[in-house]
C-alpha cells in the first residue's frame, strides 16, 4: 500500500527524522502549499515537509536522496511564477517548506548586519532591523509573507532596488544544505570579502535549484530620520521618466523609490479598496519618495524640486503627503495593484525590464499591440520606473471562458516578451523564471549560456533532484 505514492514505510522514515508535526501528507494539511498566492496555479506534492532545524533540513535532504525523491525548496509561497510548486508533474517530489525554520539569529548593529533562518518572514527582519534604528531595506508587497530564504533564492526586488539593489546586493553571507545533505556555511559577516568566487551568489536566484537556503546574513542601513513622499500627475510615460531623469540629478540621489503607474490601473487600486480616492487626474501617475537622516532639509529639497518642475512643466499635478498616514494612502494604491489583479481573477502577469530611457517605447509599443491584436483585452502597466522594470500586465473581457482567456494569454505573453527582446529587454526583472517562464527563458538563451548553466547545475546537483522543471527543462538534468 501507498500513500500518496508514499509507502508507509517512507512515511515512518520521514516522521522519525522530522517528527509527526514536520510531515504533512494529508490533502487538508498539504493543501495551502499547493497552491500559489494569485491561486492560478495548483501543483502536486507526494508530502509537505517541514523541518524545524538545519539538522533536520538535512536529515530531510539526505532522506529524500536515499529514497530518491525530488525537492521543492518553499518559503512563503508568494513567488509569482511558480517556482515553489510542481505545476508540471514531471514526476513526484517532495516540498520542503522552510516556516518552522524562523529565528532572528543575531542582529549586529555596529557591522550593520543581521543574521536569520531562511524561514523568517521578511516583515520580522524588517522589524528586528528598525528595533535596533536600522533598515532593512528590501520592500515588497509580499514582506508580511514572503521568507528572507525565498528573497534570497528568487533575488528579489521591489520598490526600494532604485537606492538599495536588489536581494542580490543586500546579502552578505548564506548558510546552504546542499543537494547530497551537506552544509555550506558561508557566513563571515565580513562586509567585504575578496577571496576567490564568491559562491553565495550561485544560491542567489537559483531559485532553489542548487540547495536549500537555510539561514541568510543581510546588510543593515542606518534607518532613514526623514522620509518625504510625493504623489505626481503626468501627461505620459515619457514626460514621467523625463521626470525621473531630472529628479534623480536634483534630489541629491536621496530618492529611495520612483513608482509609475498608467492611470488605467486605478480600476484595479478600487478592487483592492474601493474607498480609495485617486490623488490626481493625469494619464500617468507617479509616486517619489525622498529619505535620509535627520540633518537633511528634505522637505524643502522635494518641495523646491517640485516646485521647479511644476514651472517648467515637467509635471501637472503633485501631491506632497502632510503625514506619515496620508504617505501610507499614496503607497496603499500602488500596493493594491497586485490584489486588485488576484481579485480581477487570471490575467497576463509580466515583469519586463528595459533601458529606463525605452519605457515609454515598450510601453506604447504594448498597447499598442493589445489594442490591436487582442480587442477586449484591457492593459494596465506600472512598475518600478526608477529601475527600467515595467509590469504590464493584461486582463480579459470579464465574459470570457477561462480556458479560452488561458490560451489567448499565453498568445499576448509570448508577443509581450517578443516586444520586451526587441528592445533589448529582459523578460524576468524581478520575479525570476520558475516554471511558468521557464520555456522563453531557455529558448533566448544562447548555446554557451546553456553549457554554462548545466556545467553549474550538473556540478551541485548531479541527480537533479532540486526543483526539477523549474529554471531548468525538466529532462534537461534529469535521467
Ligand atoms: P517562494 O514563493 O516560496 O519561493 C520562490 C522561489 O524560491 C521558488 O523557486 C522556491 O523553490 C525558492 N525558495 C524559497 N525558499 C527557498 C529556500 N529557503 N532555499 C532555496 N530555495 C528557496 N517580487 C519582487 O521581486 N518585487 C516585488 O515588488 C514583488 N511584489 C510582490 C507582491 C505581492 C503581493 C506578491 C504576492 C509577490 C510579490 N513578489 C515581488 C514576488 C516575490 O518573488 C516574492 O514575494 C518573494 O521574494 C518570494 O519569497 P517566498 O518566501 O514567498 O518564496
Ligand atoms: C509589484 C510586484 C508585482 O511590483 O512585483 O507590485
Ligand atoms: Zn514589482
Amino acid at each position: 500500500m501507498t500513500i500518496h505514492g508514499l509507502s508507509p514505510e517512507t512515511v515512518a522514515a520521514l516522521e522519525h527524522a522530522l517528527g509527526q508535526g514536520g510531515v504533512a501528507i494529508d490533502p487538508a494539511g498539504m493543501a495551502k502549499y499547493l497552491v500559489d498566492w494569485s491561486g492560478d496555479h495548483r501543483g502536486e506534492a507526494l508530502a509537505v515537509l517541514k523541518p524545524a532545524s538545519v539538522t533536520e533540513v538535512q536529515a530531510a535532504v539526505r532522506l529524500c536522496g536515499t529514497l530518491g525523491l525530488a525537492m521543492i525548496p518553499q518559503g512563503g509561497n508568494t513567488g509569482l511564477v511558480a517556482g515553489a510548486i510542481d505545476i508540471g508533474a514531471a514526476r513526484g517530489a517532495v516540498i520542503i517548506n522552510l516556516e518552522r525554520l524562523n529565528r532572528i539569529r543575531r542582529v549586529d548593529a555596529d557591522n550593520f548586519t543581521l543574521q536569520a533562518d531562511a524561514g523568517c518572514i521578511l516583515q520580522h527582519i524588517k522589524d528586528a532591523a528598525e528595533d535596533r534604528d536600522c533598515l532593512f531595506p528590501l520592500a515588497l508587497g509580499a514582506q508580511g509573507s514572503c521568507q528572507v530564504g525565498g528573497n534570497a533564492a528568487s533575488n528579489a526586488g521591489g520598490v526600494n532596488v532604485l537606492r538599495y539593489g536588489m536581494a542580490r546586493d543586500l546579502v552578505v553571507g548564506l548558510e546552504v544544505v546542499l543537494p547530497d545533505g551537506e552544509l555550506w556555511n558561508g557566513f563571515s559577516g565580513l562586509r567585504k570579502d575578496n577571496r576567490g568566487y564568491d559562491l553565495k551568489q550561485l544560491f542567489i536566484g537559483a531559485e532553489g535549484t542548487l540547495g536549500i537556503i537555510t539561514g541568510v546574513e543581510v546588510k543593515l542601513f542606518p534607518r532613514p530620520g526623514k522620509i518625504e513622499t510625493a504623489y505626481l500627475g503626468l501627461p505620459s510615460f515619457e514626460a514621467a521618466i523625463g521626470l525621473f531623469q531630472h529628479a534623480r540629478r536634483e534630489c541629491s540621489d536621496l530618492i529611495s523609490a520612483f513608482e509609475i503607474i498608467g492611470a488605467e490601473c486605478m480600476d484595479l487600486a478600487r478592487l483592492a479598496d474601493p474607498k480609495v480616492v485617486t490623488p490626481v487626474n493625469e494619464p500617468v501617475h507617479a509616486l517619489i519618495e525622498l529619505s535620509s537622516s535627520s540633518a537633511v532639509d528634505l522637505r524643502g529639497l522635494l518641495m523646491d524640486f517640485l516646485a521647479g518642475a511644476l514651472e517648467k512643466q515637467l509635471v501637472a499635478d503633485a501631491v506632497l503627503a502632510e503625514s506619515n498616514a496620508q504617505a501610507r494612502a499614496f503607497w496603499a494604491i500602488r500596493e493594491g495593484l497586485v490584489e486588485g489583479q488576484a481579485k480581477r481573477g487570471y490575467h497576463v502577469r509580466t515583469d519586463l525590464s528595459v533601458r529606463i530611457s525605452d519605457i515609454p517605447t515598450l510601453v506604447d509599443q504594448a498597447r499598442q499591440f493589445v489594442a490591436q491584436k487582442h480587442p477586449g483585452w484591457i492593459s494596465q502597466a506600472y512598475g518600478h520606473a526608477g529601475d527600467g522594470n515595467i509590469h504590464f500586465n493584461v486582463l480579459p473581457p470579464l465574459d470570457l471562458a477561462q480556458a479560452d482567456a488561458r490560451a489567448r494569454g499565453a498568445a499576448i505573453t509570448a508577443g509581450l516578451y517578443d516586444i520586451a527582446n526587441a528592445l533589448g529587454g529582459s523578460i524576468s526583472a524581478e520575479h525570476g523564471i520558475g516554471r511558468t517562464r521557464q520555456h522563453a527563458y531557455w529558448a533566448g538563451l544562447s548555446p554557451v549560456h546553456r553549457r554554462l548553466a548545466s556545467a553549474l547545475k550538473d556540478a551541485l546537483d548531479p541527480d537533479g533532484r532540486m526543483n526539477p522543471g523549474c529554471l531548468f527543462p525538466a529532462t534537461e538534468t534529469l535521467s
